[in-house]
């Protein structure tokens, strides 16, 4: 086991009703003026715009509203709530909603003190010293943003997603109340169980030995997956599986399932590529990558992936020929992905196989490597993506 630093400070308020007390929380992180973010209109829908403010009015703290932010999230809108922010004297913002939601709240909290342009922070120009708290109301179990120091935005011009990181924008609080995701359609819904299990997995293939604990929570998180997907999907109002969905999607991504460890990320890497052009879910994306790239890099460490189909995916072990369970592990978890209603090629996401050189030129490897498990080069990464264009069951 590597040594690790392990932080993750957000406040987790979790189950029924409790979007009722984030004036409450508000208070508590010392948020006085509040920007309410969200996205382009289910929680307007769903009446939960409505609590969260009320409750901001009951705790005595003003606030303004900026919606429409849309999935992929975009530079523009980020601007637009530097701008807002900057205005109102705002010092606190809440995200209603999602990942998307999260993270453009997460890029104005950035922007909103920083003197240059906030995208510096996106390519690597600038490294955040100072960022207005953020706390978030979740809507969605998929991309962890309620618990992770990461944001990602798509700069509208040319369709380019980067990702940021820092400890300043953790949330300090998040609001998780898995009622609020029984109105998510199946797609949704899948998409963020594939994301959920994306996470684990990039920290799961590495290269790092006698890592057991955290090997151990990893493969939880994933059977909880495997267990209660299916059960959401066919039954969208049950509360004890949307619960156990929502809490895995939180500890996939603090990092809990990740320390001590090398990880991986080409997978999101690769996939961010896809949804910054076609602007598909980041989900659907991971579902054609993720078993793509498993069986790309597989031979690097056979017994690994031998290991996670027996433990993971239930197979029996062939001591004979631990390939063959290796792969079949990747099939079964090609199938899952497919049973819960994922794409699992080029075709069935509405990506084309002719924008593989642009795709690769976007991903700006030129002549270097990236990755932790098994580092990628532009022509292994142009190979991954011929492999998720033709992948079937
Ligand atoms: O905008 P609204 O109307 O709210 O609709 C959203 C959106 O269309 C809808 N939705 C959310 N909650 C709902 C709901 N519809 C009905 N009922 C509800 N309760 O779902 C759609 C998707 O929402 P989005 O926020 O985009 O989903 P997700 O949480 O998957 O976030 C995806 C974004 O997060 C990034 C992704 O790249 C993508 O841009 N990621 C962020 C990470 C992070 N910050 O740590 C890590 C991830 O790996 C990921 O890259
Ligand atoms: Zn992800």
């Amino acid at each position: 086991m590597n040594n690790f630093q392990f932080y993750s400070p957000t406040e987790f308020v979790f189950g029924r009703d409790t979007e009722n007390e984030c004036g409450k929380y508000v208070k508590k992180h010392g948020g006085t003026k509040v920007l309410v973010h969200y996205g382009s209109g289910s929680a307007v829908r769903s009446g939960l715009l409505d609590r969260v403010t009320k409750s901001l009015e009951a705790a005595g703290i003003g606030y303004v509203t900026l919606g429409g932010v849309k999935p992929n999230p975009r530079d523009t809108k980020v601007y637009e709530g530097i701008e807002l922010c900057r205005r109102e004297n705002v010092d606190f913002i809440v995200s209603v909603g999602g990942g998307s939601v999260i993270d453009s709240s997460k890029a104005i909290a950035l922007g909103t003190v920083y003197d240059g342009d906030f995208w510096d922070f996106y390519i690597g120009r600038a490294t955040p010293e100072k960022a207005l708290p953020v706390g978030t109301v979740l809507t969605i179990a998929a991309a962890g943003s309620e618990g992770s120091g990461d944001s990602v935005i798509t700069k509208e011009e040319g369709g380019i997603k980067r990702g940021t990181g820092s400890d300043l924008i953790r949330p300090r609080f998040s609001i998780m109340d898995p009622q609020l995701t029984c109105t998510l359609p199946p797609y949704q819904t899948a998409c963020g169980a594939t994301d959920i299990m994306a996470h684990v997995f990039e920290r799961y293939f590495t290269n790092t030995k006698d890592v057991e604990m955290t090997d151990r929570l990893c493969e939880a998180v994933l059977l909880t997956m495997i267990k209660e997907t299916p059960r959401v999907i066919a039954d969208p109002n049950d509360y004890q599986a949307r619960a156990n969905i929502m809490w895995a999607g939180t500890v996939a991504h603090t990092n809990i399932v990740g320390v001590g460890r090398e990880q991986d990320w080409n997978s999101h890497g690769i996939e961010h590529e896809l949804s910054g052009l076609y602007d598909c879910a980041h989900g659907a994306g991971l579902a054609v990558i993720m078993p793509a790239w498993m069986e790309f890099v597989h031979k690097h460490d056979v017994m690994r992936f031998a290991e996670a189909a027996v433990r993971v995916w239930g197979c029996q072990m062939d001591f004979a020929d631990p390939e063959k369970t290796a792969l079949e592990g990747i099939k079964r978890f090609r199938t899952f992905l497919h049973d819960i209603g994922m794409p699992i090629n080029f075709a069935e996401l509405g990506a084309r196989e002719e924008d593989i050189p642009t795709l690769v030129e976007k991903l700006g490897l030129g002549d270097g490597r990236t990755g932790g498990f098994v580092k990628l080069s532009s022509e292994d990464v142009a190979e991954i993506y011929h492999i998720a264009a033709h992948a079937s069951l």
